[in-house]
């Protein structure tokens, strides 16, 4: 049996403003064989308010789609298109969180992103 070898490009992003990403890291590049599992990780330093991510996908040729949303302490939230079993994310804390795809086949080849964002309602602030 023969594998191929598969390149997760990563790129961290912020939410509010796709050019600053300066805050944000990610794992920069992965290499994998078919039928294992990448695990990529992100974290940032915004702080604390910034404890939604977004993990997105962009498959050569396309654009870029949506995965799951996340928050600490909360399911996450998927898209139509992507499935738990496949798509599994941890969010332990407010500066971080992991997406794995799992059982890799050559169509996950692609760019996968991180955004963080800060949360929206300002009700919750409590300055
Ligand atoms: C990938 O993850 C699944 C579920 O978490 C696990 O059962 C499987 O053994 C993992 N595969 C590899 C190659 O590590």
């Amino acid at each position: 049996q023969s594998y191929m070898r598969l390149c997760l490009v990563t790129l961290a992003v912020l939410h509010t403003d796709l050019t600053d990403g300066s805050d944000v890291t990610q794992t920069p590049k992965l290499w994998k064989n078919e039928g294992e599992n990448a695990t990529i990780d992100c974290s940032h330093t915004k702080g604390p308010l910034y404890f939604q991510m977004y993990w997105y996908r962009q498959l050569p040729g396309e654009g870029m789609k949506q995965i799951v949303f996340t928050m600490s302490n909360s399911k996450p939230d998927y898209q139509p298109d992507f499935k738990e079993e496949k798509f599994s994310v941890t969010k332990p804390d407010a500066a971080s969180g992991t997406l794995t795809v799992k059982d890799l086949v050559a169509e996950d080849k692609g760019l996968y992103f991180c955004a963080v964002s800060e949360h929206s309602d300002t009700d919750s602030l409590n300055r």
